[in-house]
This record gives structure tokens, sequence and C-alpha cells, in this order.
């Protein structure tokens, strides 16, 4: 499936090959009783995993979070992703300053949220990117993500940015990411609540 992403003022539209085609509509909380994509098999253990854990899946959120607004939004990714309408998952987070490559090698999809500066991503995200690239190349491909991105007006650069990293390591996207200029709406929260929901949807049980 591929998302489109429509700039306001004309921009380029970017191309994201998306890894949900299963993703029926999911909604946030107030709005239940839709439809995760239900998976006819449960997940496959991970090599290696310990005894008891085999059916696990770990959601890793990297995402940094310099004012109100992305704490919001990086709030409602959060719950969207431990909706208990899947299970099977298990989700952490990690300040993109923190996040290691073995962080990223023990999950199995990942959650990405940044705010938009000088027309890119953070700095504290392409620092993310520059350590775990190419350690997690390989191990990695074809695993599931999400992306926020918060902007004061032009989230094009930062986009564009997101696109070619994850291309390079291979992700698939389940969604386009999600962008939001000033305060969060509710609607804007709701989408970020449903991004993370997704994410999870695509590693664990419905
Ligand atoms: C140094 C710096 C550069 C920024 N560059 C951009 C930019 O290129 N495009 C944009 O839309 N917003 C830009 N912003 C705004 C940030 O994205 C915004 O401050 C951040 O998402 C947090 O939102 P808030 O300040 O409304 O809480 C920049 C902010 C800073 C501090």
């Amino acid at each position: 499936m591929i998302g489109y992403i429509a700039f306001p003022g004309g921009g380029t539209d970017l191309h994201w090959t998306t890894a949900g085609d299963a993703m029926a509509t999911i909604r946030p909380r107030a709005a239940r009783n839709t439809h995760l994509p239900v998976r006819a098999a449960g997940p496959v253990p991970r090599p290696g995993a310990p005894l008891g854990s085999e059916a696990m899946k770990r959601l890793l959120i990297v995402h940094h979070t310099p004012s109100p607004a992305l704490q919001a939004m990086f709030e409602a990714v959060r719950e969207g992703a431990r909706t208990d309408e899947v299970s099977g998952v298990e989700v952490t987070a990690r300040p993109a300053l923190t996040a290691s490559p073995v962080d990223v090698l023990e999950a199995d999809g990942y959650l990405l949220g940044t705010p938009v500066n000088l027309g890119y991503l953070s700095g504290a995200l392409k620092h993310f990117f520059d350590q775990v690239y190419y350690p997690c190349l390989e191990a990695t491909a074809r695993r599931p993500f999400g992306g926020y991105l918060h902007g004061n007006n032009d989230a094009t650069g930062a986009l564009r940015a997101l696109e070619s990293i994850t291309t390079g390591l291979k992700w698939q996207a389940v969604r386009p990411p999600v962008v939001v200029t000033g305060e969060p709406s509710r609607a804007d929260l709701e989408a970020c609540w449903e991004l993370g929901a997704l994410v999870a949807a695509e590693l664990g049980d419905v």
C-alpha cells in the first residue's frame, strides 16, 4: 500500500511504502468497536528468547520530546501502542539521545517521534540514526514502524529525511507519518493514538 502526504503550500509529495495492507480502520479509545487487523497466527518466537517470553513482541518508541506539544503526542502514541485491543506486545520508550543499537535490535517494531528543526529531523533523532544505522541494517530489515513529527510550519525536509533513512534501513511504514503544526488538536492526538495502535497491531494479537 502506498501512502501519500500532501504538503501545505504545494510541496513535494512523498511516497511511503506501508506494511499495513491488512490494516483496517482503527480508532482511538473514544470511538472503539472498530477492527484491528486479525492475524491468523500468533507472534513468531524470537530466536534465543527466554522461556516464557516467546510470545511477547517488543515495540520501541524512540522520541525527542522537548516541548508540551511533543509530550502530548508522545503520550498519545504510547497510549495507542498499549491499547488493550492488542495483546502480546511490550512497549518501551527511550529518549532519542539514549537509545542504543541494542535497544533497536531487541525490538520488533518502532515508533519514532521528533520535532522539525532547521528543516530537518531534530539533531537527537539524527544522532539516534547515526548510532544505529549500520549495526542494525541487516537484522532489522522489514520491521514495521511509524513516525510522528511536530513543527511550527513546514515538515517537508524532516519527512524527506525520515523517508530516506527508513528506506535505507528497509523498515516498513505502517502508515505515513503523523505531522502536526501548532498546538495538537484532539484529532491530531487521535491520529497519534492510531499510529501507536497500528504499529502494535502489526506485532501482536488483535
Ligand atoms: C532551532 C529550531 C529550529 C526549528 N526549525 C523548524 C523548522 O525548520 N520547521 C518547523 O516547522 N519548525 C521548526 N521549529 C519549531 C519546532 O519544530 C517546534 O518548536 C517544536 O516542534 C516544538 O513545538 P512547540 O515549540 O510549539 O512546543 C524549530 C525550532 C527550533 C528551536
